[in-house]
């Protein structure tokens, strides 16, 4: 079907015409497909002859319905669309394997200043302790792009002549489960590693041992 006639085919989708026969002037048409009232007819009839549509002629306008065919055509164009969005709403997810760190995660992540913050701004209290993921390099490429995103700053403070540095946090889902992404503030982070705080013990809770494939989900 040409792009013009799918255009008409719409315009009539959108007054109602897959519901039952809608009244149709030539003059609204072709002001909705903003054409002459004469292109509007001739695109009527090739939809007419493609079969698309059904039409009533009466002295005072026609009656247009569309057809299952018609319907099949729009519902396929729908269909298209939203493959183009899903694949846009999903483009922040990103996988690798869990790997094992210098367990520095569960003694900064049992720290009381640090905890508040993160109950506050991801909305759970954190298990004591981060769980590593070493990133595949096409997923290095959308950790990337997160650094565009809005992230919640996380305070450090100073404690017994010690400090402790700032940091940063971003919401994530693995499957089900809301958790949050921890980058410190160090300078020097590498790039494809992430580190991920849950309200649960995900190696646990998920099974999952040094190797295992994991995928991180942001949604923005
Ligand atoms: O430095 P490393 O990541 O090995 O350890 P950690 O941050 O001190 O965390 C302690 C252990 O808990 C590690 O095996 C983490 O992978 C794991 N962990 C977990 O299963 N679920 C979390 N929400 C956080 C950490």
């Amino acid at each position: 079907m040409l792009p013009e006639d799918l255009q008409c085919l719409k315009t009539i989708g959108i007054m109602g015409g897959c519901r039952g026969p809608v009244w149709v002037s030539s003059q609204t048409l072709a002001a909705s497909l903003e054409t002459s009232p004469q292109t509007a007819s001739r695109r009527l009839k090739s939809l007419e002859e493609q079969m698309a549509i059904t039409r009533f002629m009466r002295p005072d306008g026609q009656q247009i319905a569309i057809t299952r065919l018609g319907e099949d055509i729009l519902h396929r164009e729908f269909t298209e669309y939203c493959s183009i969005f899903e694949r846009l709403g999903r483009e922040f997810v990103m996988s690798g394997v869990v790997i094992s760190g210098l367990g520095e995660g569960r003694y900064y992540m049992s720290l009381d200043h640090y905890r508040t913050q993160f109950a506050d701004t991801l909305g759970f209290i954190p298990y004591p302790g981060t769980l590593n993921i070493r990133l595949t390099p096409a997923s290095v490429e959308i950790r990337k792009k997160l650094d565009a995103l809005k992230w919640t700053r996380i305070q450090g403070f100073t404690s017994e002549n010690r400090t402790f540095g700032d940091a940063r946090s971003l919401p994530c889902r693995i499957g089900d489960i809301a958790c949050g992404i921890v980058v410190p503030g160090r300078s020097h982070y590498p790039e494809d590693i992430i580190e991920i705080i849950a309200p649960v013990e995900l190696r646990r809770v998920l099974g999952l041992t040094d190797g295992d494939s994991i995928s991180v989900e942001v949604i923005p």
